[in-house]
């Protein structure tokens, strides 16, 4: 089986702790998938109107800056830009509106480590800012040779779309990039980059974004983070796992996120429990990532779940609970939560019979549990909680 969706799944260093816990599972019966970051853009949008010579020609400059070892580019001859592969235009404009290179155009997640290691430098050339009208632009899954993230593309103020992850740029996100006012899609997550944002004053100048994703980044110096993040209303989806958050003090602002749904501040080990407080208003959410949180514990957790009415997956795993596993299994089975993982924590006590509702995955292990189905089912699994 494959665990689709989740986030968190593509980190890689818990890739092998993933792989017990599939073997630990209790109940399997299908995973969520969550219907974001669906990784094929495959189809081409180009439609038969004649593109402009300005821009068939910048996007020839910008082909010859990309490493291209498979031909990607094959279809990248002829007048009709609009056609090429990952290219599309307005259809009465004639603008291109849409580029994607991602890099390469089909692959699995697994073989990322493999893709990345083999991969010949490209750069971003120049040319990219006399496409003016664009509305997407995904660069993710290059080269880029550790270079900066380039501040021009900041001057495409119509994008929608932007996509540069795992593209191996390094350095300061752009403030500029607060002119991107248009933007619903950010994602500037990545494993292969070395990226940092010393301010993040410019996303609350981005008010349209719906999604949001940085995890891997350096954030510890975003001391204002979280009135950030609370500026922004339409926010969907926000991933910030792994981004060395700084704490939070409190009070913490009233809750501003109406529409969030996927929220993933897995691995920050300044999440307090007072957060927790906040989170409590967030009756759209339905997936929330909580592992390897550091601080929570089991009472705060009991009254944000209880308010969490929506919530379809849950992951608390890596957070040193302590409690009966009880305490939280009766406030959350209940009520549709399919997705469970409690693993790596202190919790103990027995499973009440009929308290595991509509739950479809449930992992219990590396926990103190005392049922001896419970431990009957986890004989012989090596537990590996510490990383
Ligand atoms: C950005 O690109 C990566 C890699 O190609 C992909 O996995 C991810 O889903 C994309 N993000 C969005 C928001 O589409
Ligand atoms: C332009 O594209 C839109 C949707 O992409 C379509 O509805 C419309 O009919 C097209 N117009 C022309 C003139 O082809
Ligand atoms: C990326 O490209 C640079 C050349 O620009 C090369 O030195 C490097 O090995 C490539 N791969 C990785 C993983 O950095
Ligand atoms: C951002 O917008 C401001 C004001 O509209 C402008 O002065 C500045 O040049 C823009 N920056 C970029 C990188 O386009
Ligand atoms: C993040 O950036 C801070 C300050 O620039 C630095 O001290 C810290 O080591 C970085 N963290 C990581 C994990 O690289
Ligand atoms: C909530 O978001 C709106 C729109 O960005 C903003 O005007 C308001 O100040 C925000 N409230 C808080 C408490 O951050
Ligand atoms: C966040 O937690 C780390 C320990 O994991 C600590 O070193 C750092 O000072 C904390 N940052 C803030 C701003 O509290
Ligand atoms: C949650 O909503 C209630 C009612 O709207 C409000 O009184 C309370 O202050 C909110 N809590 C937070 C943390 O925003
Ligand atoms: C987490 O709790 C421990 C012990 O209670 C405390 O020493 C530490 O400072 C706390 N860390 C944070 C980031 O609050
Ligand atoms: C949550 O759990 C606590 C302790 O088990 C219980 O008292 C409370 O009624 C539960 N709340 C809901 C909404 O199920």
């Amino acid at each position: 089986m494959t665990a689709a969706g989740s986030g968190s799944f593509q980190d890689g260093r818990i890739a092998s702790k993933r792989l017990v816990m599939l073997v630990a599972l209790l109940l399997v019966s299908c995973c969520l998938g969550h219907g974001f970051g669906d990784e094929d853009h495959v189809e081409v949008e180009g439609i038969s109107s004649s593109c402009m010579e300005s821009e068939r020609r910048a996007l020839l400059a910008i082909k010859s800056d990309m490493y291209d070892p498979d031909n990607w580019f094959s279809s990248w001859t002829g007048k009709d830009c609009c056609g090429w592969r990952g290219v599309a235009c307005d259809n009465t404009t004639g603008h291109v509106t849409k580029l994607d290179l991602h890099y390469p155009y089909t692959y699995d997640e697994w073989d990322i480590p493999d893709i990345m290691e083999t991969m010949g430098g490209s750069k971003v050339n120049p040319s990219l800012q006399e496409l003016k009208q664009l509305k997407y632009l995904d660069l993710s899954m290059n080269n880029f040779s550790h270079a900066p993230v380039p501040k021009m593309i900041a001057s495409l103020v119509h994008l929608e779309y932007l996509n540069l992850s795992n593209a191996m740029f390094d350095g300061p996100i752009p403030p500029q990039f607060e002119n991107l006012s248009n933007l619903h899609y950010l994602d500037l997550h990545g494993w292969y980059d070395d990226l940092h944002v010393d301010d993040l004053d410019w996303l609350s100048r981005i008010p349209s974004l719906k999604y949001l994703d940085m995890r891997y980044l350096n954030l510890s110096k975003a001391t204002n983070w979280f009135y950030v993040i609370n500026f922004i209303p339409e926010l969907e989806v926000l991933r910030l796992s792994d981004t060395d958050l700084p704490y939070v003090p409190s009070p913490l602002p009233p809750f501003n996120l109406t529409a969030i749904a996927t929220l993933d501040l897995s691995w920050n080990s300044n999440i307090t429990s007072s957060m927790l407080r906040w989170f409590s208003n967030a009756t759209s959410l339905e997936y929330l990532d909580l592992s390897d949180c550091g601080n929570l514990t089991i009472e705060p957790l009991q009254v944000a779940l209880a308010s969490l009415i929506n919530l379809k997956e849950l992951d608390l795993s890596f957070n040193s609970l302590e409690g009966e596993i009880r305490e939280i299994l009766n406030n959350v089975s209940s009520r549709g939560l399919k997705h469970l993982d409690l693993s790596c924590n202190q919790l103990s006590g027995d499973i009440p019979p009929g308290s595991l509702g509509d739950l479809e995955y449930l992992d219990l292990s590396g926990n103190q549990l005392m049922s001896s189905y419970i431990y009957l089912l986890l004989w012989g699994i090596s537990q590996t909680c510490d990383i």
